[in-house]
Formats: C-alpha cells, structure tokens, sequence
C-alpha cells in the first residue's frame, strides 16, 4: 500500500488522540552506516518523509550496534531519550524493566500485526502483554558468503560440512587466497562461533548451551570440539583481521581477495549495493548443519514529550510493519520481510531459500534466536559467553581452557 500525505494525516489524527495537528517528529538512533545497510534505512527516512514527517538521524557506526547501544544509554541517562531506537531480543524487555519505553499497542492493534507477524517473533516485540516494538525484517546469521569465481578457480563447492569447510580453507590457502575474511571485533567472533555451536552441537544443543545456559551442556565434549573449530577457523584468517569493520571483509570476498565469509544476510546487502549478483558473483549457503539462526531488527519508541514526537512514533511503527516498506527496505538490506503476506516475487535465491529454510525449521524446531545479536539472551549473559569466545580466539588459549571459562562466566553473570 502507498501512503499519501493527506491518508497518513488522517490515521495520525484517529491514532494520537488530541494531536491533529502535531507534524510527525522522529530523532531515530539507528548503526546503519554501511553501504547497503545506508541504502536500506533511507527508504524508512524517505517513506517517513513523503508522509509528513521531519527525520532527524542519529546513526552511530559500528556493526552488531554495540557503540549505537553505548550512545543509546547516555542520551537516556541525561534524560533526552531519542524518539526510536534500533532495538531488539530481550534488550527491549530490558528497556521495558527500566520505564522508559512507549507502548505501541494502538498502532499494532490498529494495524493488525498479530495477523500478519509469526507469533516467535511477535513475541519479542511484546512487554508483558503490550506491544512495545516494531519488527523491520528477519535476518538470518548462519551463512557462508563465497566469490564465485574464486571457488571455481580453484575447483571448490560451496561446504556442506565443517570438514569440507577446513578442507576447501587448506587448499585455499595453499593457492595463495586468504580462506576465510573475518573482521576481529568481538561481535563477529560471537557470530562465527555461534554457527559453529548449531553446526557441530546441533539445534538442540544450541539452545541448551546458548539459550538455556545449561551447565552440562556448556562443560560438554561437544562445546570442546566448537572451541578446537575456532582455533582451526582462526588459522584460516590474514594476519590483518584485527579490529576490522564487517562490510569491509565483505569486499575482500567482492574482490577475490578472500574466498569466504561467516556473516548474516546484511553481508548480502553489501554484495547487492555493489552491484554484485547472486549465483553469478557471490554464492550463498547456509553454514553446515540444520536450523536456521534468527535476528529480527526492530525498533523500540521511548518516552518523550511532546505531540509532535508522539504522532513521530506512531507514524513510524505504521510506516515500519507496513508492507510496501516491508519489501523495498528488505530487498536493500539483505534480509526478508517479517510479514507472512509480503511476495518474494523480486527477492533473490538466497531470500527465498532463508525464507523456505525459516518455515521448515520452525515446524521441525530448530528455529532458534541468535545469541550473537541479541536475540537470545540478556546483556549480561550475552556479555559473558562472547568475552570468552574473543578472549580464546584471540590468543593461544586451549579448549578446555575455554570451556571452564566460559561455564565459570555464565554461572557469575547469572
Ligand atoms: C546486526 C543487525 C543487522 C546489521 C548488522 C551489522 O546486529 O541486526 O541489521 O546491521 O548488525 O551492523
């Protein structure tokens, strides 16, 4: 559906009750900076725009939004709240605990979202029964990225299983090809490792060990093999990785540097704002074992004064769940539409495979939150396990070494 002005006036006027005339207000904090992550958040703005809205950006770089989250505690400890905030997983229930967040519910309920979003993922948007978020898109973690040619060059398929990942990795490098670009910041050694722990451990696994914390699950034999496949993963990175941003170990895969990389589907934005084509340039699959990793953007409304800023909020979460932006916004970012009713019909193979692999694996189960990206687990546990995982990846530290730490961090953060 494509809003006028004058229609997205009126529904302002029915849903902000005494603020007919407010012009719709947004300060919105978001860690969308690189290329088709800024490609995709422009939509948001232009859509908000062309429906009477004033947008004030408030981006802060930095992949997986850690700065943006820093930034985000000190705007409201100061007591100046931006309007919308990129927010997700359990961090919105957390938020909810502290007060500071508006409740949505009578644009969700005017709009209809329980009809038309999954419940797992309605679920996360929700703070004791309100609705307190509204979901942008659904991205997938557990992929491997490839350069076509490079794969071909050097006569490699795309890897089924963590063996034929290492074997692709040692020919590879033999060939003179960095096996895998890997950027070392915290958050994307947290997002390598978790599909580390689906793939090796199993959906049942990944969620006794990273969603439950399970304590047996965590000393395990199989949590041992994870960290053996980090150390092995780790020799398959260039000496330069430290520090990296991720966009930019995704355009050494572009230009043949690296052969691979372990990235969500915003990596697939990156390829896409290039230029690059799916199945011509870059390959996609997911990483090797069942289920499929989750991680809903989100955005949560807080507390501000003012008409103007409240019809903003409203204004936005419509506009967000809305399908036309629903499309256009996801086909820029990589990811797939929240809704179950938007057409995959101008989607790419990879879109619909996550799309057809997000169903199956939520009627057999392995649906599962992403510990790396918040989806699963509160700050301080999240906090925890991924202080550990750098921590080894990042010196010569052992595997069972890594292990007692990481079950000795979980029990202190509990
Ligand atoms: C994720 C976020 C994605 C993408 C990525 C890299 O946590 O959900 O939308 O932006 O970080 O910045």
């Amino acid at each position: 559906m494509k809003y006028t002005a004058k229609a997205a006036i009126s529904a302002i006027a029915l849903t902000v009750a005494g603020a007919a005339h407010a012009e719709p207000q947004a300060e919105v904090l978001h860690w969308w900076t690189a290329g088709g992550e800024a490609k995709a958040v422009a939509v948001l703005q232009q859509e908000f725009s062309e429906n009477g809205g004033t947008w004030t950006d408030m981006p802060v770089a930095g992949g997986g939004g850690d700065a943006a989250m820093t930034a985000l505690r000190a705007r409201v400890l100061s007591g100046n709240a931006p309007t919308a905030v990129q927010l997700k997983g359990p961090a919105i229930q957390e938020w909810y605990e502290e007060g500071v967040l508006a409740d949505i519910s009578s644009v969700a309920e005017a709009e209809g979202w329980a009809d038309v979003l999954p419940a797992q993922i309605a679920e996360h948007m929700k703070c004791e029964g309100d609705w307190c978020a509204a979901p942008v898109n659904v991205h997938r973690v557990d992929w491997i990225w490839a350069n076509k040619s490079v794969l071909d060059a050097n006569g490699i398929e795309m890897p089924t299983t963590w063996d034929e990942f290492n074997a692709a990795a040692e020919k590879l490098q033999a060939a003179g090809v960095i096996p895998l670009a890997h950027g070392g910041q915290s958050w994307q050694d947290a997002t390598v490792f978790e599909t580390v722990v689906l793939g090796l451990g199993g959906p049942e696994f990944f969620q006794k060990a990273l969603v439950d914390l399970d304590q047996e699950a965590l000393t395990s034999d199989t949590m041992v093999q994870v960290f053996d496949q980090m150390r092995t993963l780790r020799g398959y990175v260039d000496d330069n990785f430290s520090g990296r941003d991720w966009n930019l170990a995704t355009a050494m895969v572009m230009n043949g540097e690296a052969a691979f990389q372990i990235m969500g589907d915003w990596a697939k934005g990156e390829f896409l704002a290039a230029g690059k084509v799916p199945g011509e340039d870059f390959l996609c699959a997911s990483t090797p074992g069942e289920g499929y990793l989750y991680n809903v953007d989100s955005f949560a409304m807080f507390e501000v004064d003012g008409d103007d800023k409240k019809a903003g909020q409203d204004l936005l979460a419509k506009l967000i769940v809305g399908p036309n932006f629903q499309k256009v916004f996801n086909l820029n970012k990589g990811s797939i539409p929240v809704r179950t009713d938007v057409s995959l019909d101008e989607f790419d193979e990879c879109a619909v495979k996550s799309s057809e692999d997000m169903k199956a694996s939520a009627e057999n189960g392995s649906l599962l939150p992403s510990y790396a990206h918040g989806m699963a687990l509160r700050g301080a546990q999240s906090g925890a396990i991924t202080d550990v995982v750098t921590a080894h990846f990042n010196s010569d530290m052992s595997s069972e070494d890594a292990v007692k730490m990481l079950a000795d961090a979980v029990a202190n953060s509990m």
